[in-house]
């Protein structure tokens, strides 16, 4: 049988009618980017590859394993040089995916992780000699939670019991929901407030209290402070960055199925444990910059860029989650809502709805 290729403890054929294909596909990532890079080339005019992308596609789908190493297509049929090179990258933005989806996993780690020939998740926790940070080992811990989304119900439960540990703490302090459930979104990959107090000052005190409470109560599983480096005469600049520079912290919360209200936990079937893990962001500007925070907190990130690039190429001003500086007239531009801040830069009010860019 000189048609049929070893291929580990198997043999495989190139003719589809010599290998046996259930729809049990277990290369199926593979194959349906094979797909979709058929239809994209059956529109344009280099039809070129059609064929051969199928028949690896094909190959793919008759094998009893997944293929998660560029050298696990060695030997077998209809995988050549381009077949192999688009595989690779397939297997790259699928690992990049799966890692930077674990808390305190960037592009960076992922890559180092993807190089060592790490593919699963499994892998990274069973690799001996693989550091991983203290928010890498809470990610990895809480990562089914984690990935399984929040539901607006328990976002609000969630809300209710920080607003209550904050309220025992400060009867004036108040709190507001931002990012994406304040977008209308349904579901989040987490929660994010900003707590603010009217006395100036206080709100890192604040914010410290709260976690020391949640902490008490025994329900945070994972905290990351990160102190104020807030400087008031700090002029924004003109790079795009993220981070901001007030008192913050990124927790793992214990939710209680209890406290949430109707249907409790979001589809939670495999455990009866009655919690689950959320994540949580809070972050406490100065009153004075609580208008920036909100507007800057709020999203989406598309949104937030372009304001930005409006600001700076359209009115000469530099805005950021602090402020807004008119480089005109040498001033930072006070604000108490985020109507005055689209008034500073004359733009008409957009709502946290509409701004889901
Ligand atoms: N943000 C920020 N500074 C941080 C963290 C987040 O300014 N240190 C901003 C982000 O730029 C984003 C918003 O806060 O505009 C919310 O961030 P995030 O929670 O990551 O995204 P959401 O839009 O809320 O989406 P999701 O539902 O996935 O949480
Ligand atoms: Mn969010
Ligand atoms: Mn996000
Ligand atoms: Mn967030």
């Amino acid at each position: 049988e000189c048609q049929l290729i070893r291929w580990g403890p198997i043999r495989v054929s190139q003719y589809a009618c010599q290998r046996r294909t259930t729809l049990d596909n277990r290369n199926k990532i593979f194959t349906d980017a094979f797909e979709v890079l058929v239809e994209h080339l059956e529109f344009s005019d280099s039809k070129g590859p059609c064929l051969a992308f199928k028949r690896a596609a094909s190959v793919l789908k008759s094998l009893p394993s997944t293929l998660r190493h560029l050298g696990d297509a060695d030997g077998l049929p209809c995988l050549g040089e381009h077949c192999r090179d688009v595989l690779e990258a397939i297997q790259c933005v699928i690992s990049h995916q799966l890692f930077t989806s674990v808390f305190g996993v960037g592009p960076k780690t992922a890559e180092k992780w993807y190089h060592r020939g790490l593919r699963t998740l499994q892998e990274v926790v069973s690799q001996p000699n693989v550091h991983l940070n203290k928010m890498q080992r809470a990610g990895l811990l809480y990562y089914r939670d984690i990935s399984r989304g929040i539901s607006r119900a328990e976002a609000d439960a969630v809300g209710r019991i920080i607003a209550e540990t904050m309220h025992c703490i400060s009867p004036s302090a108040t709190m507001t929901l931002t990012g994406g459930f304040r977008r209308g979104k349904a579901f989040g990959h987490d929660v994010d407030y900003i707590l603010s107090t009217p006395e100036s000052g206080a709100e890192e005190a604040l914010l410290l209290r709260v976690i020391d409470r949640l902490r008490y109560q025994g329900i945070l599983l994972y905290c990351d402070y990160q102190e104020s480096t807030f400087d008031k005469e700090r002029i924004p600049c003109r790079r795009f960055e993220a981070m901001d520079h007030f008192p913050k912290c990124f927790l793992i919360l214990k939710l209680d199925a209890m406290t949430v209200e109707d249907g409790g936990l979001q589809n939670n079937p495999e455990d009866q444990r009655g919690w689950r893990a959320v994540r949580v962001d809070l972050v406490a500007p100065p009153a004075d910059r609580y208008a920036y925070t909100l507007l800057g907190w709020t999203g989406s990130t598309q949104f937030e860029r372009d304001l930005r690039r409006f600001a700076r190429l359209e009115r000469g001003m530099l805005l950021d989650n602090h402020a807004l500086y008119d480089r005109n007239k040498s001033i930072l531009l006070p604000a108490k809502t985020e109507e005055d801040i689209f008034a500073h830069l004359g733009l008409e009010y957009i709502e946290p709805w509409q701004r889901n860019a």
